[in-house]
C-alpha cells in the first residue's frame, strides 16, 4: 500500500505541480531563499521578492557582505523582518565558517531563522536528505489520509517520518519532492475549504475522504 501510495502521489506530482521559479533549482541558497520566503508568504506574493532578492544578492557571499539596511529595503512589502535579519545573518555566519551551507536538517537548524520545518525543507529538497517537513498543509493533509480528527504535533510528525521512511526503501526517492508533494497536494487538492476529492491522486487510499472537513478538527475549547 504505501510504495503505491508514494507512486500515486510523486507521478501527480510530476505532472501537475506548479512551476515555480524555485523548483529544480539545483543552488542551495535559493532553495534556503524560498523556503524562508514560504514560511510567512504565500507563494504568488514570494515570486517576486524571489527574484528581486536574488537579482540584488545572487549567491550567499554577495548577501553576507552587504548592509542590513539594503537586505531590508529589498525586503519591504514582504513582512516579517525577522526573517530577512536572521538570513543576512545566517549568511555572515556561514560565509565566516568557509562559505559552505551545512547539508543536514541538523546542521542548519543551528542557523538563525530556521526553524524544524524550514531545515527538513531544505536539507531534503536541496541535499536529498530524507527529513519530514511538515507544515500546515502537510499536516492537513496527513490527517485527513489517516482520519485523525485532534492529531498532536508529535503524530503528525511521526506519521510523516513513517512514510518518508517507507519511501526511502525504493530506489529513486527522491524525498525533497515527496516532501514538496505533499506541500503541493495541501495548496492545491487538498484545501481546507472544498477540497478536490475527486481529482486526488491518493483518494484510493484516504481515510478520511468521505467527511474531509472533519480533519483536523479545530480543538475544543
Ligand atoms: N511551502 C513551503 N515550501 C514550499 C515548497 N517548496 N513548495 C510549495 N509550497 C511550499
Amino acid at each position: 500500500m504505501s510504495s503505491d501510495l508514494h507512486s500515486a502521489l510523486l507521478t501527480w506530482y510530476q505532472r501537475h505541480q506548479r512551476r515555480l521559479p524555485w523548483r529544480g533549482e539545483p543552488d542551495p541558497y535559493r532553495v534556503l531563499l524560498s523556503e524562508v520566503l514560504l514560511q510567512q508568504t504565500r507563494v504568488e506574493q514570494a515570486i517576486p521578492y524571489y527574484h528581486r532578492f536574488l537579482q540584488r544578492f545572487p549567491t550567499l557571499e554577495a548577501l553576507a557582505q552587504a548592509e542590513q539596511e539594503a537586505v531590508l529595503q529589498v525586503w519591504q512589502g514582504c513582512g516579517y523582518y525577522t526573517r530577512a535579519r536572521n538570513l543576512h545573518r545566517l549568511a555572515q555566519q556561514v560565509v565566516a565558517a568557509g562559505g559552505v551551507l551545512p547539508q543536514s536538517a541538523r546542521g542548519l537548524r543551528a542557523l538563525p531563522g530556521i526553524g524544524p520545518y524550514t531545515a527538513a525543507a531544505v536539507a531534503s529538497i536541496a541535499f536529498g536528505e530524507p527529513a519530514a517537513a511538515v507544515d500546515g498543509n502537510v499536516r492537513r493533509v496527513l490527517s485527513r489520509l489517516l482520519a485523525w480528527e485532534h492529531p498532536t504535533p508529535k503524530q503528525v510528525q511521526e506519521a510523516a517520518d513513517a512514510l518518508l521512511s517507507a519511501l526511502v526503501q525504493q530506489k529513486d526517492a527522491r524525498p525533497g519532492d515527496w516532501n514538496q508533494a505533499l506541500m503541493e497536494l495541501g495548496a492545491t487538492v487538498c484545501t481546507p475549504q472544498n477540497p478536490g476529492c475527486g481529482g486526488c491522486p491518493v483518494a484510493a487510499f484516504c481515510q478520511g475522504k468521505a467527511s474531509p472537513a472533519h480533519y483536523p478538527a479545530s480543538r475544543v475549547r
